[in-house]
């Protein structure tokens, strides 16, 4: 079972400056909330509570103002600064304390997800006991992501980084699924050409152990990237017009918590009057009512 979660919300945002200048690409409004709640919402979904957040230099305190350690949220928050982007498995080897002898989860800061039955399947990823589990979803525009290559019976042949020949429409997302050896295989990584190390290459270690295991959202599942200024936008407006039309809000970490039964009413109470006079509060009040 696992029941640890990394976020990493590092990164330089630079394809988003100067917006992203001043303040981590995380901390910014999709729709009506940070960023970060998000991929935060996709861990507590998954009923992973003990979350390690890594943040760039600089940012610790913004993070700790609307998501501190003792929070109201059921929790448990530690916080890891990177120096400098690195590549995705740095995570590991910032977070190889906090990981210990578990097995561990990871979602990019900056990955919305949201579909059908998600929540099932994030329940059966959490499962995992050996080896590592990735979720893929078809993309217009593979070359700008880690690609997968399937067989007939869902088994990944391939996983190429932003390939620049076809090999497949199939994306691999940026939420992942690890066992413990995850930090040994991670320490012996070497730097690809743009002097990170990849998380492609730390997936094709468990591909070549014939121990990597896909998972597909399905047509009906939503995975949007927020990389560049059209994409947020075009996310935005998506939370928009799903909140909007049905008048729930998606990736309310106080409802998720409390209908996980981790939080009571009072602390959502608490929290209202923390976030104040907004309408993220007046939709905390009718989950009490
Ligand atoms: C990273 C990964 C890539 C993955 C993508 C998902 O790309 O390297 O394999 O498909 O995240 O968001 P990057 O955002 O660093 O270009």
């Amino acid at each position: 079972m696992i029941k640890k979660g990394i976020i990493l919300a590092g990164g330089l945002g630079t394809r988003m400056s100067p917006i992203t200048k001043a303040v981590n690409k995380q901390l910014l409004p999709l729709y009506d909330k940070p960023l970060i709640y998000y991929p935060l919402s996709v861990l507590m979904l998954a009923g992973i509570k003990n979350i390690l957040i890594i943040v760039n230099k600089g940012q610790l305190n913004q993070f700790q103002k609307i998501l501190p350690k003792n929070n109201h949220l059921g929790l448990n928050i530690q916080y890891k600064e990177q120096p400098e982007p690195r590549g995705l498995p740095d995570a590991f080897l910032i977070g190889e304390k906090f990981i210990g002898k578990d097995n561990v989860a990871l979602i990019l800061g900056d990955n919305f997800f949201y579909g059908q039955n998600f929540t099932h399947k994030l329940r059966k990823c959490i499962k995992l006991k050996k080896g590592a589990s990735v979720f893929v979803h078809p993309v217009k525009n593979p070359n700008l992501y880690g690609v997968a290559k399937v067989n007939s019976k869902n088994i990944i042949l391939k996983i190429i980084e932003k390939p620049k020949k076809f090999i497949s429409n199939l994306a691999v997302t940026g939420l992942y699924f690890f066992d413990n050896n995850v930090v040994k295989y991670s320490k012996n990584l070497k730097p690809s050409q743009r002097k990170e190390i990849e998380i492609t290459d730390l997936l094709n270690i468990y591909r070549k152990k014939r121990q990597l295991n896909s998972e597909f959202l399905g047509r009906g599942g939503v995975w949007l990237d927020t990389g560049c200024i059209e994409d947020f936008y075009s996310a935005s407006s998506f939370i928009s017009t799903i909140e909007n039309r049905q008048g729930f809000k998606i990736a309310c970490l106080e409802e998720i918590s409390f209908k996980n039964k981790w939080i009571k009413k009072i602390q959502i109470r608490e929290m209202i009057s923390f976030y104040g006079n907004c309408d993220y509060s007046k939709y905390l009040k009718s989950l009490i009512k």
